[in-house]
């Protein structure tokens, strides 16, 4: 296929050039000052991104990495974790919990909106013993794109005046969206390298406060990978629990100045204009009857990804393989409950207005080659939204 393919999937995400460049080189010995200086100010720039003074742990691993990082640092077989739903990653985090033998009560959802903190609130009120000991709550859910306002998930902890702690998967939000830690009392964060972080998939970044370390320091027995205790110091190798993984680090480093460069008010603020030309022209799609927001409420619709259900007669499978083989633009598929069913733009990381708009436009074209039934001025609208958006 001629000219750029275009990667709008919500993770993996498009790698900037500048940080492919960073990773082409070779490694440097492990005790090379110069690679300690990279990796100490990656650490130190991830508690900014973070909006933390906590500490930050990185381990080469996934999403579902940081997940275990995080519970196996906090929690022990048997104990009991809380997880509102509101989608498929979720779902997936509580499996992962129960997998790990925590004993895991999920408040169900309906994956199209966020559940109410007050849900939350009543739980633990229920909960005398204290036998909750955390609240596993995803920010942004990349299968159903709805997002959750994790500051009222804290509020609502607090109402119910519960000692869980708050854990926040903000793996499809951090950097795209307004995330807290402090301020918003969350005690583990975790992210991940491979979206709007701007690098390759390999690296699990998990933040944890004094609460969290407490917890942590408190535990009978730790894993010996994840374990945060031995983590600290400056011996770069006992920091990553053996060999860094270089060249992701690398990388990182030239991700994170970019985010220093751009700031991370600005960057929220292109997510959330890059989102609102989307949802534009999901909104015109939508009025021929065949393509839905999976999110119905709004203000919940994720700054990153957007999720489009299809109608019972159309094979939203076959719009993504056509749209990635014939036209060269990759969005991703439902998961779960959606799979068939729906497909997700993603919308974060290294991204602007034409790559956004030429993901729209070829979208359209596929439509228009398979017979999907969808409303005509889409991508005029996206385009409308973007001009007043820049103008503002
Ligand atoms: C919100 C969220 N949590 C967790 C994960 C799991 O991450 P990974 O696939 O890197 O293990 C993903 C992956 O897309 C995600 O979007």
């Amino acid at each position: 296929m001629t000219g750029h393919e275009f990667l709008h999937s919500p993770g993996p995400t498009h790698i900037p050039d500048r940080v492919l460049r960073a990773m082409h080189r070779q490694p440097l010995d492990l005790v090379d000052g110069r690679l300690k200086a990279i990796a100490k100010s990656c650490f130190d720039d991830l508690r900014d991104v973070f909006r933390t003074s906590g500490k930050v742990f990185i381990y080469a691993a996934n999403g579902h990495g940081g997940w275990e990082a995080a519970l196996a640092n906090i929690c022990v077989p048997g104990d009991v974790v809380l997880v509102p739903e509101i989608g498929h990653f979720s779902a997936s985090w509580a499996d992962h919990a129960r997998a790990l033998g925590l004993e895991t009560e999920v408040i169900a959802g309906d994956w199209r909106q966020a559940v109410d903190p007050q849900r939350i609130t009543e739980r633990l009120r229920e909960d005398r013993a204290g036998r909750i000991k955390a609240v596993l709550a995803v920010q942004v859910d990349t299968g159903t794109a709805v997002a959750s306002d994790i500051a009222a998930i804290r509020a609502a902890i607090d109402a119910a005046g519960h000692p869980a702690l708050l854990v926040a998967d903000t793996i499809a939000s951090l950097a795209a969206m307004p995330f807290e830690m402090d301020g918003w009392g969350v005690d583990v964060a975790i992210a991940a390298s491979q979206k709007a972080l701007m690098c390759p998939p390999g690296l699990a970044i998990v933040a944890a406060n004094e609460r969290a370390l407490a917890a942590c320091a408190a535990l009978p027995r730790r894993h010996r990978y994840w374990d945060w205790a031995p983590r600290v110091g400056d011996e770069y190798y006992t920091l990553f629990c053996g060999t860094m993984p270089e060249h992701l680090m690398f990388g990182l480093r030239e991700a994170l100045d970019m985010i220093k460069e751009e700031g991370l008010a600005a960057i929220c603020r292109r997510h959330a204009r890059l989102a609102g030309a989307v949802h534009a022209a999901v909104e015109v799609w939508s009025e021929a009857g065949a393509l839905s927001f999976n999110a119905t409420v709004p203000s919940q619709r994720a700054v990153s990804v957007t999720a489009i259900r299809t109608a019972e007669d159309i094979d939203a499978a076959r719009i993504r393989t056509h749209a990635r083989e014939s036209l060269g633009v990759s969005v991703a598929g439902g998961l779960g409950a959606l799979s068939g069913k729906a497909f997700r733009i993603g919308h974060l990381g290294d991204l602007n207005e034409p790559m956004v708009l030429g993901c729209l436009a070829a979208l359209e074209v596929a439509f228009i080659e398979l017979g999907v039934p969808h409303g005509r001025n889409a991508v005029r609208a996206a385009v409308e939204h973007l001009a007043k958006a820049r103008a503002e």
